[in-house]
């Protein structure tokens, strides 16, 4: 058994070693961004590449000669890598580009969603360019639709993939309805469509689910935190740590929100069966918000979360390469998928200055020789030189997840953990804590009661 795999972050680490623990005993051949020391313990080949180089990844894969690859990141799959290697003959773990834009168009996925009945968006509008001559006519048409219709609680979303960069929210990124028709007329002169919907007050979490066409089975919930400081403050970054509890559910959501999500995905996965007239075949991830009266969907992502990966991955008992197997021949079923019932809390240590600068890019940092068995340790951007020692990119460094019978206990593992890496880095202390996870609960408390 042969394993492909595109990684670029410590998300491929966490596959690569839910894929090694298989008695099918694969023999996984990765193709990286970096000399990922985690990814060269697990794979007999790692090769050092530019991933976005469709042609280097599809020579590599056609000499490897994989039963399947497994494509973990949104550029390449959302650039159509699945399409390039399945016309080679390589089935694969994730889905061809024109599944992929429910992640990679806004507003194919606001609309499919539209279309098919699936009533979890909050009010949005699609705005087109149509001619030049049109542009100050849209331009009214989008302060009319941000003053009157949203009131000035609006977000603006890019309509392509822009690693997390191209949403900005009011009161946060735009501050006044001229700054929001100004970057919505941005994103429709780079690429010609710009999605404005209202904005959503509540708690968000992620529902990632196993997909082979209509054949959906869920993992457990998981709550991520996007900004960089404690408190959730700070710039917006990839991703800086996520919490999941042992039941599967997460504290502040009701039993009929997670099933409302589970639901819509579900849903999405027919609409998308429905409207692409083939399957999706791979991970299908729910970004969503619960609010006062259920849920509703913020975004869908073509591919496991980063670090939402890093959670449920290794709590998961059956096999792995099995469930790749099944997703891909059609046959994925409930009873092939297990998760141990321990809660997870992951903190990304990162670079000092991620994720406004670079500058501790290349320099050392320093692990402990070991962790304490309730700890998994997942390499992102750094690599290892020569001489063994682990330097520095400048993107999210180690996931470091500790995993224990509740949230309090995972979060304690955790945090010791991450506390025991030396060299110039940040983590966030808050995430998982009692006081970080009562402030939601109560988020949630006084919304459900107005
Ligand atoms: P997205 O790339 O669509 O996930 O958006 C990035 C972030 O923007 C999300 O994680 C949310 O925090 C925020 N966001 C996006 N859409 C909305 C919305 N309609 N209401 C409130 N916040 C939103
Ligand atoms: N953790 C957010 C994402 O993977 O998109």
């Amino acid at each position: 058994m042969r394993i492909f795999l595109v990684s670029n972050s410590a998300r491929g680490h966490a596959i690569a070693e839910a894929l090694a623990r298989s008695p099918q005993k694969p023999e996984i051949i990765a193709a990286c961004t970096v000399n990922d020391p985690g990814m060269k313990k697990i794979a007999k080949e790692v090769h050092v590449m530019d991933i976005m180089s469709m042609s280097k990844v599809c020579q590599l894969a056609r000499s490897v000669k994989p039963d399947f690859a497994f494509i973990a990141p949104d550029d390449p799959i959302g650039a159509g890598l699945v399409d390039r290697l399945e016309s080679e003959g390589i089935p694969c773990v994730a889905p061809r580009k024109h599944l992929a834009r429910i992640e990679s168009s806004k507003s194919f996925a606001r609309e499919l969603m539209k279309k098919h009945k699936i009533d979890a968006s909050p009010k949005f509008r699609t705005f087109e360019f149509t001619s030049k001559d049109e542009l100050t006519h849209l331009e009214i048409d989008i302060r009319a639709y941000l003053e009157h219709e949203l009131h000035g609680h609006y977000v603006v979303k890019y309509d392509a993939l822009k690693g997390g960069k191209g949403v900005k929210l009011s009161g946060e990124h735009l501050l006044t309805i001229d700054a929001g028709a100004r970057y919505a007329m941005e994103c429709i002169e780079q690429c010609g469509t710009v999605v404005i919907e209202e904005k959503l007050i509540g708690v968000e979490f992620s529902l990632m689910s196993f997909v082979s066409g209509t054949t959906v089975v869920d993992m457990p919930a998981v709550q991520d935190h996007k900004r960089a400081h404690n408190g959730d403050t700070g710039p917006n970054t990839g991703g800086m740590g996520t919490y999941s509890d042992a039941g599967g559910s997460l504290p502040f959501l009701t039993e009929k929100d997670l099933a409302e999500a589970s639901e819509i995905n579900r849903s999405v996965a027919k609409a998308l069966m429905d409207e692409c007239v083939e399957p999706f075949k791979g991970i299908l991830y729910g970004g969503f918000i619960a609010v006062a009266d259920g849920v509703k969907v913020i975004e869908y992502n073509a591919r496991f979360g980063d670090p939402e990966a890093l959670n449920v991955l290794p709590l998961l008992e059956t096999d792995f390469v099995k469930i790749c197997q099944s997703i891909i021949d059609g046959t994925l079923s409930p009873d092939l998928v297990r998760f141990g019932k321990k809660a997870t809390v992951c903190k990304y240590i990162t670079p000092k200055s991620y994720p406004e600068h670079k500058d501790e890019k290349g320099q050392k940092i320093i692990l402990p020789e070991r962790f304490a068995d309730n700890v998994r340790v997942y390499f992102g951007d750094v690599s290892e030189d020569q001489n063994g020692n682990i330097l520095l990119g400048g993107s999210r460094s180690i996931g470091i997840v500790g995993i224990g019978d509740n949230i309090e206990l995972a979060e304690q593992a955790a945090q010791g953990a991450c506390e025991k890496i030396a060299g110039p880095v940040h983590f966030r202390a808050d995430i998982g804590t009692l006081d970080s996870i009562q402030k939601r609960v109560d988020l949630m408390h006084k919304l459900r009661a107005r």
